[in-house]
């Protein structure tokens, strides 16, 4: 197992001693998508205010900051949206991003919908590494009822095939489970994918944001999938990849290959957290529970110098004491929080 705390002592370290290992950047708000659990058609309708271009960070700005996280301890990127294919110029920033010192692992997160043979060619080329794809069940009258725009099973899977032609390796599925909404559909995925090389994660449904007006009683529980699959299929648990891993691993007894089970709510993994969150206007995050973000994008442009911008960067770290999904039983206010399509997950 790589144990970066050990690798690599020269990053910085929270209140809890956790090092900064991941970088995650939002490069817009919008997704193609409404799916029911994050962007519900009521709240991002036709009036919902998006982000326009001259607000969001250019990608020399996301550069630079990234370029500072990696001096920081930052070993991984993964770029998230809303959808990030939805930046017809996605292709430049994955080539910058992969040329910058430090970095080595490389990720996007995507609905897959707009992944052609082609853009998969050109994203692996520009130094892109992995992939992992949202899909929530393998019934298109289901799919469609969760993603509501009218998006068929087929044209994901086929932009899943589009990135294994590609070279991406592992792909991982992530399967959102809400009780009510796709249970069913958690076999059904699992022998699919079962024998492909495809890792498949399934996720609790977290209360991210507060427009999906999330329900303690809609978790599916990690345990409770678990036990669904095993009945059918064996597992045996894996060691993780890296620490801080979200998803716990289990592979096929019948050697079918991996799945993933991330249970946030259930099983909460804040101990390892070592994520950091970037807006698409350049707001810092230290949890994907925050309410609000440190402003990276007033310091970018206000002319100060990568020094201090890295100063900056690493006096927020030093400070943060996050742990919401450790706190969360004992949350009895409701909180403002920051929604997943704009902080990406
Ligand atoms: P790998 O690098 O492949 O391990 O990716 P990942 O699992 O970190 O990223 P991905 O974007 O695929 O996220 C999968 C799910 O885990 C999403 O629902 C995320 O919101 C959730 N997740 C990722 N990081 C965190 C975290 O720090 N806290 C919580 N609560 N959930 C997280
Ligand atoms: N709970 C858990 N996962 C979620 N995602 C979006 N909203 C939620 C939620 N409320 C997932 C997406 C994607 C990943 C980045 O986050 O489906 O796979
Ligand atoms: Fe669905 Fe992901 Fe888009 Fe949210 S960002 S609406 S989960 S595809
Ligand atoms: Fe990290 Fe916050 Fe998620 Fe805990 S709840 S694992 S601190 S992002």
């Amino acid at each position: 197992m790589n144990d970066f705390r050990t690798a690599d002592d020269s990053g910085v370290t929270d209140r809890l001693s956790r090092p900064i290992h991941d970088l995650r950047i939002s490069i817009t708000d919008r997704c193609n998508f409404r799916c029911v659990y994050c962007m519900p058609k009521e709240k991002f309708g036709r009036d919902h205010k998006f982000l326009s271009r001259k607000e969001l960070l250019s990608f020399e700005e996301i550069e630079r900051v990234a370029t500072i996280f990696a001096e920081l301890g930052v070993r991984k990127l993964r770029i998230t949206g809303g959808e990030p294919l939805l930046r017809t110029d996605m292709v430049d920033l994955v080539r910058r991003l992969s040329a910058v010192p430090g970095i080595d692992d490389m990720s996007m997160t995507t609905n897959a919908s707009l992944v052609s043979r082609e853009r998969a060619a050109a994203l692996r080329e520009a130094g892109l590494q992995r992939v992992n794809v949202s899909l929530d069940s393998l019934d298109d009258a289901d799919f469609i009822r969760i993603n509501d725009v009218g998006c068929s099973v087929r044209r994901v899977l086929d932009g899943i095939d589009a990135l294994a032609s590609a070279g991406f390796d592992p792909i991982k599925v992530n399967m959102v489970v809400r009780r009510g909404l796709n249970e069913n559909g958690i076999l059904p995925m699992a022998r699919h994918f079962h024998g492909t090389g495809v890792v498949l994660r399934f996720i609790e449904y977290m209360d991210v944001g507060s427009t999906n007006e999330w329900r303690a009683d809609q978790v599916f529980s990690g345990r409770e999938i678990l036990e669904s699959i095993d009945a059918e299929m064996p597992l045996e648990s894996m060691q993780p990849n890296y620490t801080g891993e979200v998803a716990r691993r289990w592979r096929y007894r019948d050697g079918g290959g991996e799945i993933g089970i991330i249970s946030s709510v259930t099983e909460p993994f804040c101990r390892d957290c070592s994520r950091a969150r970037l807006s698409a206007v350049g707001k810092l995050y230290t949890c994907l529970f925050a309410a609000d973000g440190f402003d990276l994008r007033a310091y970018l442009r206000s002319g100060r110098d990568d020094r201090a911008l890295k100063e900056y960067v690493a006096g927020i770290w030093r400070h943060r004491e996050d742990r919401y999904s450790e706190l969360r039983s004992r949350v009895t206010v409701p909180l403002k929080k920051v929604e997943m399509s704009y902080i990406g997950g």
